[in-house]
């Protein structure tokens, strides 16, 4: 069934509240662009949570990742999101604000990091270090829970724009979602 134009906006939030929760929700894992010099570079990520009155979007990184340096330099990012079972394409942009340990939000969301990914931001090596071998990446990678929680930046995203498609077999449709003086401006556009 098409969703009544009135009935996108609440639709969006709750599918990305869904996609926290559920593991198998196609919105769990969104496309993260940021600028890298003369190039946009693209990576997936786990939408770790989200908090709709402040329109803010989180996932965890490696603090010495390369999305974390191009973020430094140039915070404006977008988020893809894609639904194929509903055939919706979402895409976000904001500003990014990278959380380093000691603040509140990241001890909030360091509570709630699972085992794997402790491992994971206790690794010495930074992501991107030349091995000898795939292996080697495995090898000798014990937790360090004080590492890892220093690797560990909470990338939160102060969406400003959406742009939400739905290629739906009964019609075709697009609105563009502006953050402007302080409401959603919501607009139908040609797909
Ligand atoms: C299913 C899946 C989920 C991923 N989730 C994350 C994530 O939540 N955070 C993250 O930093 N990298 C995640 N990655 C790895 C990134 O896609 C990327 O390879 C890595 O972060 C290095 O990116 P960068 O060099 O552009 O910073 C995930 C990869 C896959 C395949």
């Amino acid at each position: 069934m098409i969703q009544p134009f009135e009935e996108v906006y609440e639709d969006i939030w709750r599918s990305l509240k869904e996609s926290v929760k559920k593991k198998s929700h196609p919105f769990r894992y969104p496309t993260v662009a940021t600028r890298h010099k003369e190039v946009v570079l693209q990576r997936m990520v786990v939408l770790r949570n989200l908090f709709i009155s402040s329109r803010t979007l989180l996932f965890h990184t490696d603090k010495r990742s390369r999305k974390v340096l191009d973020i430094k330099e140039y915070p404006w990012i977008s988020m893809l999101f894609y639904d194929p079972n509903r055939r919706i394409q979402l895409q976000l942009e904001g500003e990014a604000t990278l959380h380093e340990v000691g603040s509140e939000l990241h001890n909030d969301e360091w509570m709630d990091t699972t085992m794997p990914e402790r491992l994971r931001y206790s690794r010495i090596n930074s992501p991107g270090t030349p091995l000898d071998s795939t292996e080697e990446a495995q090898e000798g990678n014990t937790l360090d829970e004080a590492r890892a929680k220093k690797n560990l930046v909470v990338v939160s995203l102060e969406t400003e724009l959406m742009d939400w498609l739905n290629l739906h077999p009964e019609g075709e449709r697009r609105i563009l979602f502006q953050w402007r003086e302080n409401e959603w401006q919501k607009k139908p556009v040609s797909p």
